[in-house]
């Protein structure tokens, strides 16, 4: 396996299996491992074969992360992360630094000042170039998270170009985002054929995360109430439809009828279009997110 921190290393290889007519698959992710990832790992394999090149990329995108969110804390652990693709037949990871993702790039005005900077004049900010997706990316974790998808998709437009993947492997987990991801691989005209895994949980229906390393103690246990949630959605709506306001009322009240969970939010939806519905019936998509403790969890499911 080999493990390439250079983004002009990594062109060349990617070049050089192109002109051999050898498939590459991509994982993107930002590392922190768990079973969810490595089903999109294998995934991966069966879409190329076993002539065909893994590639697995680790990155804690910077960009995607709000001044507030846990960018500092985000769970890292590389070292257990390149042994799990070796045990998985992964054949490059890609593992870049800040500098050599983001050349140049300065923090915003703003967030320098917050951090208490005592600069008097802005130095030149040298990564000026974004990737925005302007209508899938404008609800749920679009309107929580200002800026988060302008983030994900410069980072994935970016691995595209680095790895120069024939398909790319993304987890129904985090469902806008591969909706996201798909609508700008369309648009751009990426070569890129988008893979979608479904999700992968625990025992007890806990959506896999790597945020879940959050969950200490007590907050565990707590943590299934999206699962709970979704399970009571999908039970009411198969006798009858609801109206959406009613169903939201309902299942706010059973997340926070918990110590700790806050909702933020939980939306129904049409899967193409994201666009919220009146009457929620089977068919219809659900999507939330629930802090539970510092953690905030999503989690969605079709009805
Ligand atoms: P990360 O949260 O590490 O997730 C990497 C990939 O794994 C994503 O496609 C995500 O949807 C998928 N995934 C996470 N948990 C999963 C689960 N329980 N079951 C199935 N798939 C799961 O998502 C990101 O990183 C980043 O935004 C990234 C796309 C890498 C861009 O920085």
């Amino acid at each position: 396996m080999q493990v390439v921190t250079s983004v002009a290393a990594m062109q060349r290889l990617a070049k050089k299996w192109q002109r051999a007519g050898i498939k590459i698959a991509l994982v993107p992710t930002m590392g922190y491992l768990h079973a969810g990832h490595l089903s999109l790992i294998k995934r991966a394999r069966r879409l190329v074969g076993k002539k065909g090149q893994v590639a697995v990329s680790i990155y804690v995108n910077p960009t995607q992360f709000g001044p507030k969110e846990d960018l500092a804390h985000y769970p890292r652990d590389l070292k257990r992360d390149l042994k799990l693709c070796r045990c998985e037949g992964v054949d490059v990871v890609f593992v870049p630094g800040d500098e050599e993702m983001y050349p140049g790039r300065r923090e915003s005005s703003s967030a320098k000042k917050s951090l208490g900077s005592t600069e008097s004049r802005p130095t030149q900010n040298d990564f000026s170039t974004y990737v925005v997706e302007e209508t899938l990316s404008r609800v749920m974790e679009g309107a929580s998270r200002p800026g988060h998808f302008r983030g994900v998709t410069t980072v994935v437009a970016k691995l595209f170009n680095i790895v120069q993947p024939n398909v790319a492997v993304f987890g129904a987990k985090d469902f806008q985002q591969a909706a996201v991801i798909q609508r700008m691989t369309r648009d751009l005209n990426f070569p890129v054929k988008i893979d979608i895994a479904s999700t992968f949980r625990e025992p007890d229906g806990l959506a896999m995360s790597s945020r879940n390393k959050y969950l200490e103690g007590d907050l565990r246990r707590q943590g299934i109430v999206l699962w709970r949630a979704i399970q009571r959605a999908q039970a009411l709506v198969k006798k009858s439809s609801i109206p959406a306001g009613r169903l939201r009322a309902d299942l706010k009240k059973l997340i926070e009828s918990q110590p700790t969970p806050k909702l933020d939010y939980v939306e129904f939806f049409d899967p193409e279009t994201l666009n919220p519905v009146a009457r929620v019936t089977r068919g219809t998509h659900m999507a939330l997110a629930v802090f539970v403790g510092q953690a905030r969890l999503i989690d969605n499911a079709r009805l």
